[in-house]
């Protein structure tokens, strides 16, 4: 476009923006705003996201997120206790595999999989036609999860994976379904994990999050490694997922099911 033309064009977007009722222009606004909010949500720098401005508690790390003051993640030292023979009565960990109803050849990622307590029972399950992803930020932690594998028989199926704080480091589109046992609530970067978790599930895979119940006074852990439903449901709500249902048969844990929108 020559000079004249530019010229006749701004002239003509003035003679518009005179002839237009105002509340127009108004709507035109609100439009572009909306369909640009989720875009502008992604840029948000952390720090925007998360309210550091508090003091850290005595299990948490002086992190807010949607209210919620986020817990220190558990050390490798504390492997022997997810590991403690009395956790399949205490928890009824049976009872979780069978409520994940997974199939022969599904892929599953166990996020923060620790020494692995779920992965080599979901690789029985999944069996030598599907995978079980477990990632971890500890590489200690995955050094004690594959010694695990090992000893059931499960390191074919099992494929350990060193995380990052805000990565799941999985490829797009890659699992049916993902779970995460006790490890939401201590994520230091709940937003970023959520969104590369989603990345990460097929269309219309599954998001499990298992948590210990923070409405029930009754389940003996430290509150901040609780959560209730409706903190997890409204975190979850700025996420590309639908909430399915909250399977209420464990003694001591949510088992919330979210669905991976289409795209
Ligand atoms: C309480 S343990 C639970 C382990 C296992 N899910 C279980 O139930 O036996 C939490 C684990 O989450 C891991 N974790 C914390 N933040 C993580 C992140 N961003 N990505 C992957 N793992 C993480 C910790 O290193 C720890 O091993």
């Amino acid at each position: 476009m020559d000079n004249v033309g530019i010229v006749a064009f701004l002239h003509a977007i003035f003679l518009l923006m005179r002839a237009t009722p105002a509340a127009v222009w108004l709507l035109f606004a609100l439009c572009v705003f909306a369909a640009t909010a989720g875009a502008a949500d992604d840029a948000r720098p952390p720090e925007a996201r998360y309210d550091t401005s508090g003091q850290a508690t005595r299990d948490g790390i002086g992190k807010r997120y949607f209210g919620r003051e986020i817990a220190r993640f558990m050390g490798h030292q504390g492997a022997g206790w997810l590991e403690r023979p009395e956790r399949e009565q205490e928890e009824r960990t049976d009872l979780l595999l069978k409520e994940l109803a997974l199939r022969s050849g599904e892929h599953v990622a166990d996020i923060g999989a620790g020494s692995g307590y779920f992965s080599w029972r979901m690789a029985k399950i999944v069996g030598e036609t599907g995978r079980v992803y477990a990632t971890d930020i500890q590489q200690e932690m995955l050094d004690i999860l594959m010694r695990q594998m090992r000893k059931h028989g499960a390191e074919k199926i099992v494929q350990p994976i060193l995380g990052t704080v805000r990565d799941c480091g999985l490829p797009v589109a890659s699992v049916d379904t993902i779970i995460l046992v006790d490890v939401y609530h201590e994520l230091d970067f709940p937003y970023e994990m959520a969104r590369s978790m989603i990345a990460a599930l097929k269309p219309g895979g599954r998001l499990v999050l298992v948590e210990y119940r923070g409405e029930d006074p009754a389940v003996p852990i430290k509150p901040l490694h609780k959560m209730t439903a409706a903190q997890v449901k409204k975190e979850m709500a700025v996420h590309p997922v639908t909430f399915e249902r909250n399977i209420a048969t464990l003694p001591r844990q949510h088992i919330l099911v979210f669905r991976k929108n289409a795209p």
